[in-house]
């Protein structure tokens, strides 16, 4: 599956978004090494500092099913991922980061790419 597939499938995840009040719909497909495909939305709550982004739903649903760093091979979002779900992408070991940028181009990155220099625990 091509990284602009995956954005595609993402944009068709999106529209289940749960976004009432910023009406910023997002979707986040995850391709898994063993071929099967996991999608998040972000999903907002009215005490708004408990939304959650669509990556990292999908990545909690992944990792609910046992899923761990290093078997999710890509990730399609339909807009860039902020920064805090950089982090997650770099804790999952993500090995490609697709999504379209602010010109609607498809861009594909690492996450140690997007997240330089990253912290660590150890
Ligand atoms: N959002 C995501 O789902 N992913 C990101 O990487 C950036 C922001 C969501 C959070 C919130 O529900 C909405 O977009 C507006 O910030």
């Amino acid at each position: 599956m091509t990284g602009r597939e995956l954005v595609e499938r993402a944009e068709a995840a999106a529209a289940r978004a749960y976004a009432p009040y910023s009406n910023y719909f997002v979707g986040a497909s995850l391709l898994l090494k063993d071929g099967s495909l996991v999608d998040g939305v972000n999903v907002e709550n009215a005490a708004y500092p408990l939304g959650v982004c669509a990556e990292r739903t999908a990545i909690a649903k992944a990792a609910s099913e046992g899923v761990r760093p290093g078997e999710i091979e890509a990730i399609g979002i339909t807009a860039s991922p902020c920064g805090g779900c950089r982090q997650w992408l770099y804790e999952f070991r993500i090995d490609r980061v697709t999504f379209r940028n602010s010109e609607g181009e498809i861009v594909s990155y690492t996450p140690a790419e997007l997240l330089p220099d990253t912290w660590e625990l150890d």
